[in-house]
Protein backbone atom coordinates (compact mmCIF):
# COMPACT_ATOMS: atom_id res chain seq x y z
CA UNK A 1 0.00 0.00 0.00
CA UNK A 2 1.68 3.11 -1.40
CA UNK A 3 -0.04 6.38 -1.18
CA UNK A 4 3.06 8.73 -1.99
CA UNK A 5 3.62 11.84 -0.39
CA UNK A 6 -0.26 12.14 0.47
CA UNK A 7 -0.92 12.35 4.42
CA UNK A 8 -2.87 9.12 5.76
CA UNK A 9 -4.76 8.46 9.02
CA UNK A 10 -4.32 5.29 10.14
CA UNK A 11 -6.98 3.34 12.00
CA UNK A 12 -7.18 -0.22 13.00
CA UNK A 13 -4.34 -1.08 10.58
CA UNK A 14 -5.96 0.80 7.64
CA UNK A 15 -4.16 3.92 6.09
CA UNK A 16 -6.88 6.22 4.65
CA UNK A 17 -5.38 9.74 2.81
CA UNK A 18 -6.47 12.70 4.24
CA UNK A 19 -7.21 14.22 1.04
CA UNK A 20 -9.84 12.30 -1.09
CA UNK A 21 -11.77 13.31 -4.19
CA UNK A 22 -15.64 13.72 -4.06
CA UNK A 23 -17.68 12.10 -7.16
CA UNK A 24 -21.26 13.48 -6.10
CA UNK A 25 -23.18 15.03 -9.33
CA UNK A 26 -20.30 13.68 -11.72
CA UNK A 27 -22.25 11.62 -14.03
CA UNK A 28 -21.02 9.74 -17.16
CA UNK A 29 -18.20 11.03 -18.88
CA UNK A 30 -17.61 13.47 -16.17
CA UNK A 31 -17.10 11.16 -13.62
CA UNK A 32 -14.79 9.04 -15.73
CA UNK A 33 -12.83 12.41 -17.13
CA UNK A 34 -12.59 13.56 -13.45
CA UNK A 35 -11.78 10.35 -11.58
CA UNK A 36 -9.05 9.26 -13.85
CA UNK A 37 -7.64 13.05 -13.78
CA UNK A 38 -7.69 13.13 -9.80
CA UNK A 39 -5.65 9.66 -9.52
CA UNK A 40 -3.23 10.91 -12.59
CA UNK A 41 -2.59 14.14 -10.77
CA UNK A 42 -1.48 12.28 -7.08
CA UNK A 43 -5.08 11.25 -5.25
CA UNK A 44 -4.86 8.48 -4.11
CA UNK A 45 -8.71 8.43 -2.37
CA UNK A 46 -12.05 8.61 -4.57
CA UNK A 47 -15.57 8.65 -2.97
CA UNK A 48 -18.51 7.51 -4.19
CA UNK A 49 -21.91 5.91 -3.62
CA UNK A 50 -24.59 3.70 -4.85
CA UNK A 51 -26.92 6.48 -4.62
CA UNK A 52 -24.71 8.77 -6.74
CA UNK A 53 -25.02 6.56 -9.85
CA UNK A 54 -21.63 6.87 -11.43
CA UNK A 55 -19.89 3.64 -9.62
CA UNK A 56 -19.25 2.22 -13.57
CA UNK A 57 -17.97 5.48 -14.51
CA UNK A 58 -15.79 5.78 -11.56
CA UNK A 59 -14.05 2.50 -12.01
CA UNK A 60 -13.83 3.31 -15.99
CA UNK A 61 -12.01 6.47 -14.53
CA UNK A 62 -9.68 4.35 -12.21
CA UNK A 63 -8.90 1.82 -15.16
CA UNK A 64 -8.09 4.74 -17.63
CA UNK A 65 -5.96 6.49 -15.16
CA UNK A 66 -3.89 2.47 -14.68
CA UNK A 67 -2.94 3.25 -10.91
CA UNK A 68 -2.16 -0.13 -9.32
CA UNK A 69 -4.99 -1.19 -7.08
CA UNK A 70 -3.37 -1.38 -3.80
CA UNK A 71 -1.78 2.55 -4.71
CA UNK A 72 -5.06 4.45 -3.47
CA UNK A 73 -8.14 3.82 -1.40
CA UNK A 74 -11.95 3.33 -3.12
CA UNK A 75 -15.02 4.01 -0.72
CA UNK A 76 -18.73 3.68 -1.64
CA UNK A 77 -21.57 3.75 0.64
CA UNK A 78 -25.24 1.57 1.08
CA UNK A 79 -28.18 3.04 0.31
CA UNK A 80 -31.17 3.40 2.94
CA UNK A 81 -33.59 1.37 0.69
CA UNK A 82 -30.50 -1.38 1.26
CA UNK A 83 -30.13 -1.91 4.41
CA UNK A 84 -31.95 -5.02 5.45
CA UNK A 85 -29.45 -8.38 5.41
CA UNK A 86 -30.22 -9.51 2.32
CA UNK A 87 -30.29 -6.12 0.30
CA UNK A 88 -27.15 -4.76 1.68
CA UNK A 89 -25.14 -7.78 0.40
CA UNK A 90 -26.66 -7.87 -2.93
CA UNK A 91 -26.02 -3.92 -2.89
CA UNK A 92 -21.87 -4.60 -1.83
CA UNK A 93 -21.66 -7.46 -4.35
CA UNK A 94 -23.10 -4.96 -7.41
CA UNK A 95 -21.47 -1.81 -6.14
CA UNK A 96 -17.74 -3.88 -6.42
CA UNK A 97 -18.76 -5.37 -9.58
CA UNK A 98 -19.35 -2.13 -11.04
CA UNK A 99 -16.70 -0.51 -9.50
CA UNK A 100 -14.42 -3.31 -11.15
CA UNK A 101 -12.73 -4.00 -7.47
CA UNK A 102 -13.72 -4.30 -4.00
CA UNK A 103 -13.80 -1.17 -2.13
CA UNK A 104 -11.81 0.00 0.54
CA UNK A 105 -14.24 1.17 2.51
CA UNK A 106 -17.89 0.40 2.68
CA UNK A 107 -20.01 2.85 4.15
CA UNK A 108 -23.82 2.78 5.85
CA UNK A 109 -24.74 6.54 3.97
CA UNK A 110 -27.39 7.81 6.42
CA UNK A 111 -29.26 6.32 9.29
CA UNK A 112 -32.60 4.86 9.23
CA UNK A 113 -34.96 3.22 11.91
CA UNK A 114 -35.96 0.45 10.25
CA UNK A 115 -34.34 -2.47 9.78
CA UNK A 116 -32.83 -3.27 13.64
CA UNK A 117 -29.24 -2.01 13.63
CA UNK A 118 -28.35 -4.91 14.53
CA UNK A 119 -29.37 -6.38 11.37
CA UNK A 120 -27.62 -3.99 9.38
CA UNK A 121 -24.20 -3.84 11.34
CA UNK A 122 -24.33 -7.40 11.64
CA UNK A 123 -24.57 -7.52 7.72
CA UNK A 124 -22.28 -4.83 6.76
CA UNK A 125 -19.71 -7.34 9.34
CA UNK A 126 -20.92 -9.90 6.48
CA UNK A 127 -19.73 -8.16 3.68
CA UNK A 128 -16.68 -7.88 4.93
CA UNK A 129 -16.16 -11.61 6.21
CA UNK A 130 -17.30 -12.26 2.48
CA UNK A 131 -14.52 -10.20 1.12
CA UNK A 132 -17.24 -7.52 -0.51
CA UNK A 133 -14.92 -4.95 1.02
CA UNK A 134 -11.44 -4.22 2.88
CA UNK A 135 -13.14 -2.24 6.22
CA UNK A 136 -16.53 -1.11 7.00
CA UNK A 137 -17.63 1.98 8.27
CA UNK A 138 -20.60 5.03 8.66
CA UNK A 139 -21.73 8.01 7.53
CA UNK A 140 -24.23 10.77 8.96
CA UNK A 141 -24.71 8.89 12.17
CA UNK A 142 -24.70 11.26 15.13
CA UNK A 143 -22.44 10.34 18.30
CA UNK A 144 -25.12 8.32 19.96
CA UNK A 145 -25.98 6.11 17.47
CA UNK A 146 -22.28 5.87 16.53
CA UNK A 147 -21.52 4.16 20.12
CA UNK A 148 -24.19 1.90 19.74
CA UNK A 149 -23.20 0.50 16.05
CA UNK A 150 -19.53 -0.03 16.75
CA UNK A 151 -20.77 -1.76 20.08
CA UNK A 152 -22.63 -4.20 17.83
CA UNK A 153 -19.83 -4.43 15.21
CA UNK A 154 -17.03 -7.26 15.21
CA UNK A 155 -14.92 -4.97 13.34
CA UNK A 156 -13.66 -1.44 13.91
CA UNK A 157 -16.24 1.11 11.90
CA UNK A 158 -13.16 3.06 10.71
CA UNK A 159 -14.58 6.42 10.09
CA UNK A 160 -17.79 8.61 9.99
CA UNK A 161 -18.47 10.47 7.34
CA UNK A 162 -20.40 13.57 7.90
CA UNK A 163 -20.86 17.41 7.13
CA UNK A 164 -18.16 19.40 7.78
CA UNK A 165 -16.74 22.68 6.95
CA UNK A 166 -15.81 26.04 9.18
CA UNK A 167 -19.63 27.32 9.26
CA UNK A 168 -20.27 24.06 11.28
CA UNK A 169 -19.02 22.81 14.80
CA UNK A 170 -18.59 19.17 15.20
CA UNK A 171 -17.10 18.60 18.94
CA UNK A 172 -19.20 15.47 20.10
CA UNK A 173 -18.50 13.51 16.91
CA UNK A 174 -14.54 14.82 17.27
CA UNK A 175 -14.97 13.33 20.78
CA UNK A 176 -16.55 10.39 20.32
CA UNK A 177 -13.85 9.53 16.92
CA UNK A 178 -10.72 9.69 19.50
CA UNK A 179 -13.12 8.02 22.32
CA UNK A 180 -13.48 4.88 19.94
CA UNK A 181 -10.30 5.09 18.03
CA UNK A 182 -12.05 6.01 14.91
CA UNK A 183 -11.92 8.93 12.16
CA UNK A 184 -14.04 11.92 10.71
CA UNK A 185 -14.46 12.39 7.10
CA UNK A 186 -15.77 15.87 5.85
CA UNK A 187 -18.09 15.59 3.46
CA UNK A 188 -19.42 19.54 1.19
CA UNK A 189 -15.32 20.57 3.14
CA UNK A 190 -16.22 23.84 0.83
CA UNK A 191 -19.87 24.47 1.97
CA UNK A 192 -20.42 23.62 -1.99
CA UNK A 193 -18.75 26.64 -2.28
CA UNK A 194 -19.59 29.12 0.24
CA UNK A 195 -16.43 29.30 1.98
CA UNK A 196 -14.86 30.61 -0.79
CA UNK A 197 -15.65 34.34 -0.52
CA UNK A 198 -15.32 34.64 3.79
CA UNK A 199 -13.29 37.19 4.42
CA UNK A 200 -11.19 36.03 7.62
CA UNK A 201 -10.31 33.13 5.39
CA UNK A 202 -9.67 36.05 2.25
CA UNK A 203 -7.21 37.09 4.46
CA UNK A 204 -5.42 33.83 5.87
CA UNK A 205 -4.97 33.05 1.82
CA UNK A 206 -3.48 35.73 1.76
CA UNK A 207 -0.70 35.62 3.75
CA UNK A 208 0.30 32.42 2.57
CA UNK A 209 -0.51 32.71 -1.28
CA UNK A 210 -3.09 30.46 -1.39
CA UNK A 211 -7.00 30.42 -2.30
CA UNK A 212 -9.51 29.83 0.26
CA UNK A 213 -10.20 26.65 -0.53
CA UNK A 214 -6.55 25.67 -0.13
CA UNK A 215 -7.09 27.06 3.36
CA UNK A 216 -10.23 25.24 4.20
CA UNK A 217 -8.72 21.85 3.00
CA UNK A 218 -6.03 22.52 4.83
CA UNK A 219 -8.12 23.86 8.09
CA UNK A 220 -9.60 20.41 8.20
CA UNK A 221 -6.58 18.18 7.65
CA UNK A 222 -4.44 19.74 10.06
CA UNK A 223 -7.31 18.73 12.54
CA UNK A 224 -6.63 14.99 11.75
CA UNK A 225 -9.68 14.78 9.33
CA UNK A 226 -10.34 13.45 5.76
CA UNK A 227 -11.80 15.93 3.32
CA UNK A 228 -12.98 15.08 0.43
CA UNK A 229 -13.82 17.59 -1.95
CA UNK A 230 -15.71 17.53 -5.27
CA UNK A 231 -15.16 19.72 -8.83
CA UNK A 232 -15.96 19.38 -12.38
CA UNK A 233 -12.46 20.69 -13.19
CA UNK A 234 -9.10 19.42 -13.62
CA UNK A 235 -7.68 22.74 -13.00
CA UNK A 236 -9.46 23.02 -9.16
CA UNK A 237 -8.81 19.23 -8.35
CA UNK A 238 -4.79 20.15 -8.75
CA UNK A 239 -5.68 23.58 -6.75
CA UNK A 240 -7.01 21.24 -3.93
CA UNK A 241 -4.91 18.52 -3.74
CA UNK A 242 -1.98 21.60 -2.96
CA UNK A 243 -2.37 21.89 0.46
CA UNK A 244 0.34 19.98 2.12
CA UNK A 245 3.29 22.63 1.78
CA UNK A 246 1.69 25.21 4.33
CA UNK A 247 1.01 24.97 7.95
CA UNK A 248 -2.00 26.67 9.76
CA UNK A 249 -0.63 28.59 13.23
CA UNK A 250 -3.07 27.43 15.91
CA UNK A 251 -4.36 31.40 16.06
CA UNK A 252 -5.48 30.83 12.61
CA UNK A 253 -7.36 27.52 12.86
CA UNK A 254 -8.93 28.96 15.98
CA UNK A 255 -10.45 32.10 14.00
CA UNK A 256 -11.42 29.76 10.93
CA UNK A 257 -13.54 27.59 13.61
CA UNK A 258 -15.07 30.76 15.03
CA UNK A 259 -17.17 30.95 11.81
CA UNK A 260 -19.25 28.72 12.87
CA UNK A 261 -23.14 29.38 12.92
CA UNK A 262 -24.38 26.07 12.52
CA UNK A 263 -25.22 26.46 8.96
CA UNK A 264 -25.87 22.94 6.49
CA UNK A 265 -25.56 22.89 2.88
CA UNK A 266 -27.56 19.60 2.83
CA UNK A 267 -29.56 17.56 5.65
CA UNK A 268 -31.15 14.28 4.91
CA UNK A 269 -31.37 12.93 8.87
CA UNK A 270 -34.18 10.92 9.35
CA UNK A 271 -36.58 12.77 11.63
CA UNK A 272 -36.34 9.45 14.14
CA UNK A 273 -32.37 11.00 14.90
CA UNK A 274 -30.91 14.08 15.91
CA UNK A 275 -27.98 15.77 15.21
CA UNK A 276 -25.27 16.26 18.31
CA UNK A 277 -25.80 19.57 19.31
CA UNK A 278 -22.27 20.92 18.76
N1 LIG B 1 -21.96 11.04 2.91
C1 LIG B 1 -22.81 11.97 2.50
O1 LIG B 1 -23.99 12.00 2.88
C2 LIG B 1 -22.34 13.00 1.55
C3 LIG B 1 -23.14 14.13 1.29
C4 LIG B 1 -22.65 15.09 0.40
C5 LIG B 1 -21.40 14.92 -0.19
N2 LIG B 1 -20.66 13.79 0.06
C6 LIG B 1 -19.32 13.57 -0.56
O2 LIG B 1 -18.54 14.74 -0.34
C7 LIG B 1 -18.09 15.23 -1.60
C8 LIG B 1 -17.91 16.74 -1.55
O3 LIG B 1 -19.09 17.39 -1.16
P1 LIG B 1 -19.90 18.39 -2.11
O4 LIG B 1 -19.68 18.02 -3.51
O5 LIG B 1 -21.28 18.43 -1.60
O6 LIG B 1 -19.30 19.83 -1.74
P2 LIG B 1 -17.86 20.56 -1.76
O7 LIG B 1 -16.78 19.62 -2.11
O8 LIG B 1 -17.79 21.31 -0.48
O9 LIG B 1 -18.06 21.64 -2.89
C9 LIG B 1 -18.18 21.32 -4.23
C10 LIG B 1 -18.47 22.62 -4.96
O10 LIG B 1 -17.36 23.51 -4.82
C11 LIG B 1 -16.84 23.85 -6.10
N3 LIG B 1 -15.36 23.81 -5.97
C12 LIG B 1 -14.59 22.73 -5.70
N4 LIG B 1 -13.29 23.09 -5.62
C13 LIG B 1 -13.25 24.41 -5.85
C14 LIG B 1 -12.21 25.37 -5.90
N5 LIG B 1 -10.93 25.01 -5.68
N6 LIG B 1 -12.54 26.67 -6.18
C15 LIG B 1 -13.82 27.04 -6.39
N7 LIG B 1 -14.85 26.19 -6.35
C16 LIG B 1 -14.57 24.88 -6.08
C17 LIG B 1 -17.37 22.81 -7.05
O11 LIG B 1 -17.62 23.39 -8.32
P3 LIG B 1 -16.96 22.78 -9.66
O12 LIG B 1 -17.35 21.33 -9.69
O13 LIG B 1 -17.57 23.59 -10.73
O14 LIG B 1 -15.48 22.99 -9.49
C18 LIG B 1 -18.69 22.42 -6.43
O15 LIG B 1 -19.71 23.32 -6.81
C19 LIG B 1 -19.17 14.77 -2.57
O16 LIG B 1 -18.75 14.82 -3.90
C20 LIG B 1 -19.40 13.36 -2.07
O17 LIG B 1 -18.37 12.49 -2.51
C21 LIG B 1 -21.11 12.85 0.94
Amino acid sequence: MTYGTQPTVSIDGFEIPQLGFGTWQLKGDDARRMVGSALSQGYRHIDTAFIYENEAEVGQGIKDAGIARGDFFLTTKIWVTNLTRDALLKQAEESAERLGSTPDLLLLHWPKPEPELMETITALNEAKALGLTRAIGLSNYPSDLWQAAQTMSEAKLVTNQVEYHPFLTINALKAKAQELGSSLTAWSPLARGKVLDEPTIVEIANKYGKTTGQVTLRWITQQGLIAIPKTASEARAAENLAIFDFELTDEEIARIAALATGFRVGDHLDPAFQWDEA
